[in-house]
């Protein structure tokens, strides 16, 4: 049987590195306030990837070939996708994400606009299935943007990558966007902008995490805190305890648990792993994909690839 929310953090809450998973950022206030992020100056990640779709809009379109299907995994506001339906030309749209209110809404914003494309929203944790829609006989295009294979462990997004490859059923691919290495004070700064709008976003966990348990979490017991590891090459972003807190979540049993932290802790809550181009790349081609396209920005800051899932022979 699967765990219930609450049971899965009070599974990462009490482990020996406490943890929240960064799927509890995006309730409706998390949704909207990823929006913000991606408008800010230190954020580079969608302004560059938005640059480069931009720039090679048309040799993403030749590269992609015919869609049937586009599916868009972990669609947050949909504007990415809707920018490529004019030169990709999908007969449908599907949109996933965890976000369910949010992506309903951005979802049918869309087809009010695009009438012609068979749009439907699907609202589904990757953490919890890999089981997209069939859709058999379509040649299926995932879309995959804004870097979020970032959050997976390298030997997770191995694992993403391969599962992507087999429903691809011999004829599909994935176009894909992913951060990539560079130097750190670039990276603490697009994480601990001046606003304070990632402190917000970090911090909108707890507040998460109580109404979906009933846990008391008091948001001026915690800052946030985000920094590159150099050595793992990912931002970690945690929250920290100011003072010694208790706090207490209801059990299903109606026992209450009491999780105890001492000025200091640290509540891990979102790694976001940066690669060199030729790692991801090769990541692609063990997955199971081929005929690698890539394009990148002047910088070197960000890279969109698009990969053909091998053909069944
Ligand atoms: C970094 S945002 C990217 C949003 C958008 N694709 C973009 O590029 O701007 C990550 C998106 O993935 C969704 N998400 C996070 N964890 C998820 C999970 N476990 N299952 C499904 N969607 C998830 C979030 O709701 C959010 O919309």
């Amino acid at each position: 049987m699967k765990p219930t929310l609450t049971q899965e953090l009070l599974l990462s809450l009490t482990a020996d590195t406490p943890s929240i998973s960064p799927k509890f950022f995006y309730d409706e206030i998390g949704s909207h306030l990823f929006e913000v992020i991606t408008l800010l100056e230190e954020y580079y990640p969608t302004r560059t990837e938005k640059w480069i779709m931009d720039t090679y809009q048309s040799e993403i379109a030749n590269a992609v070939g015919s869609c049937d299907a586009l599916l868009d995994l972990g669609a947050g506001n949909c504007i990415k996708a809707s920018k490529l339906f004019n030169s990709i030309k999908p007969k449908q749209y599907h949109a996933l994400d965890i976000s369910k209110e949010f992506l309903q809404a951005a979802v049918n914003d869309l087809q009010k606009q695009f009438p012609h494309i068979e749009m439907s929203a699907h609202a589904i944790d990757f953490s919890q299935t890999l089981a997209f829609p069939n859709l058999e006989n379509l040649r299926k295009i995932f879309f995959f943007p804004g870097s979020s294979i970032g959050n997976y462990d390298p030997e997770n997004a191995d694992v993403f990558f391969s599962n992507l490859a087999n429903q691809c059923n011999g004829n599909g691919g994935l176009l894909i966007g992913v951060d990539l290495v560079k130097d750190t004070q670039t990276l603490d700064l697009a994480y601990n902008d001046k606003l304070g709008v990632t402190a917000a976003f970090n911090l909108n966990a707890l507040l998460y995490v109580n109404k979906l348990t009933g846990s008391n979490f008091n948001l001026a017991n915690w800052e946030h805190h985000a920094f590159f590891n150099t050595s793992k090459s990912r931002i970690e972003m945690r929250l920290r305890a100011l003072d010694d807190v208790k706090v207490t979540i209801p059990g299903l049993d109606s026992k209450d648990h009491v999780l105890s932290f001492k000025a200091g802790d640290l509540i891990h809550t979102e790694n976001s792993y940066k690669y060199t181009q030729d790692h991801f790349v090769e990541k692609l081609r063990r997955a199971g994909f081929e005929n690698i396209h890539y394009w990148t920005d002047p910088n070197n800051h960000f890279l969109v690839c698009f990969v053909n899932a091998k053909k069944i022979t």
